[in-house]
Order: structure tokens, then C-alpha cells, then sequence
């Protein structure tokens, strides 16, 4: 639809002036445009919906947060945010490339690995109390971007556009609420981003 009626977008722009004969084929311009809009998009719209509930279910974080939405304690809170919510649940995969041992376990080369980003993010021995939204905790050894030479390409954009709207609503809309009941909420469990439907909010 982009090739045919392009907009002043990326997957426009992909579509009519990088598909073409000695240019990217039909095939590689769909994997680059769903993945700007899975990595890009899904990941980061997600976060910030469930930020935002986390925020909602916990007034006493939302009310530290807004006596002071100054960046610097924005920029601490965001990291917490992102620990306590990880929205990307896909699992990279990985090959051993030598022997390792991880808590007590013997990896060998070659051998293959799926990281549990969501539980790792959960794990008590460098998170005490995990479970426990903190956002004054230092939480920026999280693995919710990843971790290594394929760690997320896009973290340093989902950061400012978190702080952004974490900042905006600390700043203008300290009495935002919740809209709803939690346990009507239409969560999204089905796929490799994790997330919320619609959060309706009233203020
Ligand atoms: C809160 C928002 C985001 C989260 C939670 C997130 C999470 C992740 C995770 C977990 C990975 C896999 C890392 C690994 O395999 O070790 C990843 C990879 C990637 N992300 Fe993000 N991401 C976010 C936003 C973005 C944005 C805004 C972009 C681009 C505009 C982006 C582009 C990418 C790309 C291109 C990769 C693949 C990197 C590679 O395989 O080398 N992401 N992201």
C-alpha cells in the first residue's frame, strides 16, 4: 500500500526509493519494515503502557516521582521502569562459542542457549526484592534491551522517548488515573512483545 500511495514515513521511503532492481527485493524490504515496526514500535509503544500502569498501581512512585521530575531522577526511574516491566519477552538465542559456566551450569561450544529476558530481570541476587516497583533503585544492569554485540540497536532513542513521556506525565498529569479496573484490562500475552491493548485514564 506504501508503494503505491507513499506517506512521509521510513516504510514509505523503503518502499519506493530502496526497492528496485539493483536495490533491496520485495522480501527484504518487508523484513526491514517489520522489524522497525516490531523492534521499533511494538517495544516501545508497550513500555510505555505498562510504565504507565506501573505508575497508576503505585501512586507513592508517581507522587516521588513528581516532586521532583527533574531529568536526572526521570533517567533513574526509567530504568526501573524498564526492569519492572521488560515488554520484549522473545528469548535471543545463542550458540556457545566455547566452554562456560553459568550459575553452576556447564555450557558447552556449541551448544545452544535461550535467554529469559523477563525472569532475568526478576533475579533476586542482583535485584533484592524484585518484584517490588523501586524507583529509586539503581536498576541500570537490566536486561531489558538485551545484552552483547546484538544488544538492542534502538536503546538510546526508547530512552529519550521514555523519559519523555515519564517526565511530561510526573510534570503536567501527576493525577492521572486509572480509567478501569486492572483485572479488565486487555493484556497482550500472545507474542514477543509484551503489553497492554488500551489503558484508559481520566485525570
Ligand atoms: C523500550 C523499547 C525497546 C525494548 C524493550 C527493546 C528490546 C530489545 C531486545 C531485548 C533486543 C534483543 C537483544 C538481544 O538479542 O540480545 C532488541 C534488539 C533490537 N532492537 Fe530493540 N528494543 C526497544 C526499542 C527499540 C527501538 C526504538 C529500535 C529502533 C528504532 C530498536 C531496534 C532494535 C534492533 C534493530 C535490534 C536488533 C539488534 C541486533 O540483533 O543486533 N529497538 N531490542
Amino acid at each position: 500500500a506504501r508503494r503505491e500511495q507513499p506517506a512521509d514515513d521510513v516504510i514509505s521511503r523503503l518502499a519506493v526509493e530502496h526497492w528496485g532492481a539493483d536495490r533491496l527485493s520485495r522480501d527484504e524490504v518487508v523484513a526491514l519494515a517489520t522489524m522497525v515496526l516490531l523492534a521499533g514500535h511494538e517495544t516501545t509503544s508497550n513500555t510505555v503502557a505498562l510504565s504507565l500502569l506501573a505508575l497508576l498501581r503505585h501512586p507513592d512512585q508517581l507522587a516521588w516521582l513528581a516532586e521532583d521530575p527533574s531529568e536526572a531522577r526521570v533517567a533513574v526511574a526509567v530504568e526501573e521502569l524498564l526492569r519492572y516491566t521488560t515488554a520484549a519477552q522473545f528469548f535471543p538465542r545463542r550458540v556457545a562459542v566455547a566452554d562456560v559456566e553459568v550459575g553452576g551450569v556447564r555450557i558447552r561450544a556449541g551448544e545452544g542457549v535461550l535467554v529469559l529476558l523477563g525472569p532475568a530481570n526478576r533475579d533476586e541476587d542482583v535485584f533484592p526484592d524484585p518484584d517490588t516497583l523501586d524507583l529509586t533503585r539503581n536498576s541500570r544492569r537490566h536486561l531489558a534491551f538485551g545484552y552483547g554485540v546484538h544488544q538492542c540497536l534502538g536503546h538510546a532513542l526508547a530512552r529519550v522517548e521514555l523519559q519523555e513521556v515519564v517526565g511530561a506525565v510526573a510534570r503536567r498529569l501527576p493525577a492521572l488515573r486509572l480509567a478501569t479496573e486492572v483485572g479488565e484490562l486487555d493484556f497482550k500475552d500472545d507474542g514477543f512483545v509484551y503489553g497492554i491493548r488500551a489503558l484508559p485514564v481520566t485525570w
